[in-house]
């Protein structure tokens, strides 16, 4: 835009092709060509790029962050519905760090897109302009451009190997982080630190080094712009003053632009390895998905309200891979009856609780509720009418009227609170929570101190 301005003074001939362009344009639509109108046309185009930029950063950021927000919704969703099987062989650190780390890195490397993309529209445009002015030149800045590109390629690709063993070492640092806060009070009181934290350590420094790496690769072609633009403007330069005897002053202008020019097209590189750089990311995040919607457990149609009967195993065979744990089992447990199933350690009562809970599918043989097959059953409705106290507390960090209602009540009166009591009286509670000073409201912690 600078150059019609530059130019305002020198003579028709002498003009340069885009000048003129700008000029003739100006007039076609009955500007009269003064330096006043060129500058006021240049503050003009300025204040819209600049409300472009603006308009342009809000909206990515919209988008950036209300993708990261339904994805993060969609994973959820994906964790409620798979497989209770393929949750028992995934790491925990690995679905946590989905979640927590790789999806942001993941819509990051999208975004990066959009600015590869956006470069391509510059250099595009640029390419145009630069022809016009000079077509000679413009091949002359493409090719080292490509040339420049090729010898890149390898640090691309360098880039996106260290992005997956960033994800990966995520992973893992988040796993043993997850299992070391979970089993604290064990660690603390056997003062077992030293060696989980030599683990933890050795994962975080990997995690470091990784980091560390991709960004000094990215920084590569982001740091060479500068000095390789230079030097290509000192080449021309010296290729106009040097050998075609023209001076400093009928140059300027032609100089400045193929060194924006240039700076735009090497940037482009730095773009793309950038966007290498958080590809581990959206590769993590793909391939979780996919991996999830093959692992999406199978639910039936029917609904169950009530029990009211039975529930029932006929010729129940179990295995976890080759090791089987139930040989054709029988079984039938009557409403109202209070049953105990006793059986050595590793007998097979956890698994045959998570039979009938649908957690687990038996090979063969069936399970009855009610007289329905429980293959048939939409499953969410079976596991509604289940009680489960397991070994392990399932405590929230909220209020004890929370921790009994699943945050089901809105008020803190009417029959809903009478719900809460009456459930804590069941369970022999209620005298011990009018104990705490906050009754019912008390908030206790995660691991419910
Ligand atoms: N996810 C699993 N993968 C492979 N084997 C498993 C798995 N879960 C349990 N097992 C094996 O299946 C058998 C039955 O395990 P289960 O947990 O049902 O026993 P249990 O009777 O509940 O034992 P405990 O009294 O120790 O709780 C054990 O030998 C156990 O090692
Ligand atoms: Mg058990």
């Amino acid at each position: 835009m600078l150059l019609p301005v530059l130019n305002v003074d020198k003579a028709a001939s002498d003009q340069g092709q885009y000048t003129k362009t700008i000029y003739n344009f100006l007039e076609s639509i009955g500007i009269n060509v003064s330096l006043f109108s060129l500058i006021i046309l240049l503050l003009i185009a300025f204040l819209f790029k600049g409300a472009f930029v603006f308009l342009q950063k809000t909206l990515a950021s919209y988008i950036r962050f209300s993708l990261i927000k339904d994805i993060r919704i969609d994973f959820c969703n994906k964790y409620k519905g798979m497989k209770y099987s393929y949750y028992t062989n995934t790491s925990i650190g690995y679905l946590n760090n989905i979640i927590t780390t790789e999806i942001g890195r993941g819509v990051g490397a999208l975004n990066r897109y959009t600015v590869v993309i956006g470069s391509l529209i510059f250099i595009l445009i640029y390419i145009t302009f630069a022809v016009i002015i000079n077509y000679k030149m413009t091949f002359m800045v493409l090719f080292l451009s490509l040339l420049l590109f090729t010898l890149m390629r390898s640090l691309s690709r360098l880039s996106k190997k260290i992005s997956l063993l960033v994800s990966e070492t995520n992973a893992q640092v988040q796993s043993l982080l997850i299992q070391t806060i979970y089993n604290y009070k064990y660690i603390k009181a056997t003062d077992s630190f030293t060696h989980i934290f030599k683990q933890l350590f050795a994962k975080i420094n990997k995690n470091y080094i990784y980091q560390f790496k991709s960004v000094v690769l990215t920084s590569i072609p982001s740091s060479i712009i500068e000095p390789i633009s230079v030097l290509f403007i000192s080449g021309l330069v010296l290729y106009y003053v040097g050998f075609q005897g023209k001076t400093i002053a009928e140059i300027f202008v032609l100089v400045i632009f193929f060194y924006k020019a240039f700076s735009y097209i090497f940037r482009f590189q730095s773009d793309w390895q950038k966007f290498n750089a958080s590809l581990g990311g959206l590769e993590v995040m793909s391939k979780a998905s996919r991996i999830l919607n093959n692992n999406v457990e199978k639910v039936g149609k029917r609904q169950i309200i009530a029990f009211n009967k039975a529930i029932e195993l006929r010729n129940v065979n179990f295995s976890y891979g080759s090791k089987q744990v139930f040989f054709d089992v029988n079984l039938a447990i009557q409403k109202n009856k209070s049953i105990g199933i006793v059986g050595d350690s590793g007998a097979g009562k956890t698994t045959l609780f998570d039979i009938i809970t649908g957690l687990l599918t038996p090979q063969s043989g069936k399970i009855f509720i009610d007289g329905i097959d429980c293959s048939k059953l939409e499953l969410s409705s079976l596991r509604n009418i289940i009680g489960y106290v397991t070994q392990e507390p399932v405590i929230f960090n909220d209020t004890i009227a929370n921790n009994i209602s699943f945050w089901e009540c809105k008020s803190q009166e009417g029959p809903c609170k009478k719900m809460i009591k009456d459930a804590a009286i069941l369970a022999n509670c209620d005298r011990f929570i009018n104990e705490a000073e906050m009754g019912y409201e008390t908030i206790i912690g995660d691991k419910g101190i």
